[in-house]
């Protein structure tokens, strides 16, 4: 056996590696609080669509050679509570797969950082299914859904393609399954950025905050029959039905979030210049729709007929930084 022979074989025993990619989604039924924290089960069931285009690819390896956990996002190595949550989700893929070795985890994100883009689901996707690929685990798309849920909830809706519904429920039950295939519906997601700020209150801590406002009860109280609404509309493709069902889901989640204590206000003069201008353009004739996560940037749901006529409309509103135009993606991969 020559040296370098003897290296590849070292590597090959010692260390354990797998790539996989995953797309952020946007939630049109937004999960906001948690009925189990630790566990991220869910106060509410919500749905969403993987975005195409946009996606975060991250390898893990697993080797005796590393002393500890490490976590590269973007060429950046990161500690604290960041990489905290991605040791949590490596040892619960260790701890099922019998393994001790500290795990590299390298990240990129085609996305930019803070735009408003939960890169959270995207990366926490990824992670599960790149990390139990290394660790030689064999798990279902079930199984990845829970486990990347355990990371960060929206992820679990990104192991599944194209458009996703996650279930409250037990540990076991509150899954993401996807209800309908990227070529069900060709919807577009024009992604208005009208603030990079990262925001001093992230998802995590608003969950936290949710069941401090009066209004959370009755958002809950009302979830499941606009989940129905919007899924029967989806499956139909009916926009002008499913539309209004979206705009006043986003909206009550921001009415809990501002009646939270302390409050949250995500909303920006911009984001509320964007909203009425989706009123005018409505009453124009263009059917569009909006919805806005933890963040002040606007998403606007059309069919890809309006995508680029909207794409240049939004960009004539003040405060608009950028925008994205995105479609319905595939689940997440090994590649
Ligand atoms: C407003 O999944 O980001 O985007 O589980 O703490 O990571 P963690 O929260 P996260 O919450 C998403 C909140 C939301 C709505 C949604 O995507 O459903």
């Amino acid at each position: 056996m020559t040296n370098s022979e003897s290296l590849v074989n070292h590597f090959k025993a010692h260390h354990h590696r797998a790539t996989a990619l995953a797309h952020p989604n946007i939630a049109f039924i937004k999960y906001w609080g948690n009925s189990h924290e630790a566990l991220r089960l869910p106060a509410n069931p919500s749905l969403s669509m993987n975005l195409a285009g946009l996606q975060t690819v991250t390898t893990v390896t697993f080797s005796d050679d590393f002393a500890a956990d490490d976590l590269i996002i973007n060429e950046q190595r990161l500690i604290g509570p960041r990489l905290e949550r991605v040791t949590a989700v490596l040892d619960l893929i260790r701890m099922q797969a019998g393994l001790h070795m500290p795990a590299r985890v390298e990240s990129v994100n085609s996305f930019p950082a803070g735009a408003g883009i939960a890169s959270s689901a995207s990366a926490f996707a990824a992670l599960a299914l790149a990390g139990a690929a290394a660790a030689g685990l064999d798990l279902d798309e079930a199984d990845l859904s829970r486990l990347a849920r355990r990371g960060s909830g929206s992820a679990s809706r990104s192991v599944p393609a194209g458009f996703c519904q996650w279930l409250p429920g037990s540990d076991e039950s509150s899954v993401a399954t996807s209800i309908a295939p990227p070529e069900h519906w060709d919807l577009r997601d024009v992604i208005v950025i009208v603030s990079q700020v990262h925001k001093a209150v992230g998802s995590s801590g608003g969950h936290r905050l949710a069941s401090t406002s009066s209004l959370q009860s009755a958002r809950l109280a009302g979830a499941e029959a606009r989940l129905a609404a919007c899924r029967k509309a989806l499956l139909a493709r009916d926009l002008a039905a499913m539309g209004p069902v979206v705009e006043e889901d986003a909206i009550m989640m921001h009415a809990v979030m501002m009646t939270s204590h302390p409050p949250l206000y995500y909303l920006e003069p911009a984001t509320m210049a964007i909203i009425h201008a989706v009123m005018q353009w409505r009453d124009e004739g263009i059917p569009v729709y909006f919805t806005i996560d933890a963040g002040p940037n606007v998403h606007l749901m059309c069919e890809a007929a309006h995508g680029e006529d909207l794409r240049t409309r939004a960009g004539q509103l003040p405060g608009v930084q950028q925008i994205i135009v995105s479609g319905p993606g595939g689940p997440a991969r090994l590649i």
